[in-house]
């Protein structure tokens, strides 16, 4: 058995060390939120954080998380940064398909807790290895912009 501190909770996983966290959140957890896209630390969707890191979790051994604080998507609304980032999601209706969504809010709000006001720059470099094939780029850049004014 493996202890793990996900969102704040002492949770037991019985798995090998070397399974990714992906698995052990989704299979083990029940945790479905963290999502699988590629598994090769290429598209985002299984962004979670690691001692406030945003981090592939498909490519992070369990082993890797034992003794890190490691929150999900289940658990962004927990401070200030990622109730600002869930709520300027919302108003600006960024999600179409859906699928890549969690993985980019968990890439913009670890933007946001390390820069205050990213600029398009930065955010393009954070947001750069996060996919999303329905093409909503312009919307996810609208709502970090707004997170970070709501949060000034
Ligand atoms: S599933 Fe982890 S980066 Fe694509
Ligand atoms: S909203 Fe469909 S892949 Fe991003």
């Amino acid at each position: 058995m493996t202890t793990l501190d996900i969102n704040g909770k002492p949770l037991q996983v019985d798995v090998d060390p070397s399974t990714p966290l992906l698995w052990a959140l989704r299979d083990s957890l029940g945790m479905t939120g963290t999502k699988f896209g590629c598994g090769m630390a290429a598209c985002g969707a299984c962004t979670v954080h690691v001692n406030g890191q945003a981090t592939r979790s498909c490519v992070t051994p369990v082993s890797a998380a034992q003794g890190a604080r490691v929150t999900t998507i289940e658990g962004v609304n927990g401070d200030k940064v990622g109730r600002a980032v869930l709520d300027a999601w919302i108003k600006h209706d960024v999600a179409q398909c859906g699928y890549c969504q969690n993985g980019q809010v968990m890439s913009a709000v670890g933007l946001l807790r390390s820069k205050k006001h990213p600029s398009d720059a930065d955010i393009d470099q954070a947001m750069a290895g996060n996919i999303c094939r329905c093409g909503t780029y312009q919307r996810i850049r609208a709502a970090i912009k707004d997170a970070a004014r709501a949060l000034a």
